[in-house]
């Protein structure tokens, strides 16, 4: 890999603090190894892929289907539920919290669903090294980590180099959807997919002024009240949204832990679709 590609991913979007498996966990993650749960060799780091590695997904999942990718699928609740309800598209959940892939690696298992796969590695080695151009027909992010607190905004997955390896694997008219609970996440989400020219957002100029959920954080500054800090609510005419572009709640992705606890936490949830252009 060049030196430029290197850089490209530095900082890591994550921080692996326990990888430890509880037993029933290690149980299902050495029955689904090499089955559900990818085993793939590894290079410098135990979440990046080695050098040459590649898989052919056909053969992996015995057939030809739209291929559906979920980047930090946590405990696998959205991807499993959308799973089981699509029988006809192949999942591929990228997670690097082993204990979140050991747990859906359990429910993949239980549920017998055949279209899921696992990959417990860093989803840009995944997106770099083992994805074909234009193999995905939908790619989803839903509530990736936030590093809300400015110094560590840099960490996160959205920003123009992954943009562009989005823009590569995705399929010409495929779909990016995307979820958060930050609202200067969410701006960033609008503004650095928004200006690459490889996709375009059909919900532009919805939910614009009083309908945009931004607009409603603002006017209560619920991020910084969910935090317990003193909030600074804005006045209706600086809060206001002019451009909107949120999507309506995308019906497959199921309420997750995180999004419950953001919601208890009084903070408002954005949805966002992007469709690569042909
Ligand atoms: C805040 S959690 C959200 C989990 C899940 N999507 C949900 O809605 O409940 C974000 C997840 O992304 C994972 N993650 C962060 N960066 C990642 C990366 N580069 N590759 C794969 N997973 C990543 C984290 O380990 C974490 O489980």
């Amino acid at each position: 890999m060049s030196e430029t590609a290197k850089h490209l991913r530095k900082p890591l979007s994550f921080v692996r603090r326990s990888n430890r498996l509880k037993p029933s966990y290690q149980r299902a993650w050495d029955a689904a190894l090499g089955q559900e749960l990818l085993d793939v060799p590894t290079g410098e780091r135990d979440t990046s892929v080695a050098e040459g590695f590649q898989i052919d997904w056909e053969k992996e999942y015995g057939r030809t289907a739209p291929l559906i990718v979920e980047i930090g699928s946590g405990s696998g609740e959205a991807v499993a539920h959308a799973a089981a309800s699509n029988p006809d598209a192949d999942f591929l959940a990228i997670e690097v919290y082993r204990p979140g892939a050991a747990q859906l690696a359990a429910r993949v298992r239980r549920e017998g669903l055949s279209n899921v796969r696992i990959a417990c590695l860093d989803a840009v080695e995944v997106l770099d090294k083992l994805l074909p151009s234009g193999s995905v027909s939908e790619l989803w992010v839903f509530f990736p980590d936030p590093w809300h607190k400015k110094k560590h905004t840099k960490r996160r997955l959205i920003q123009p180099p992954f943009v562009q390896r989005a823009a590569r694997v995705i399929a010409p008219t495929g779909v990016w959807r995307l979820a958060t609970d930050w609202s200067d996440y969410a701006v960033q989400m609008r503004e650095v997919i928004g200006a690459a020219e490889e996709f375009w957002n059909p919900h532009a100029g919805q939910r614009v002024g009083e309908q945009s959920p931004l607009t409603q954080v603002r006017l209560g500054d619920l991020d910084a009240a969910s935090l317990g800090k003193e909030a600074r609510p804005l006045p209706l005419a600086e809060a206001l949204d002019a451009e909107g572009g949120w999507a309506p709640r995308f019906a497959a992705r199921v309420e997750t832990d995180f999004e419950r606890k953001a919601l208890q936490a009084g903070r408002r949830i954005f949805d966002l679709t992007f469709l690569r252009r042909p």
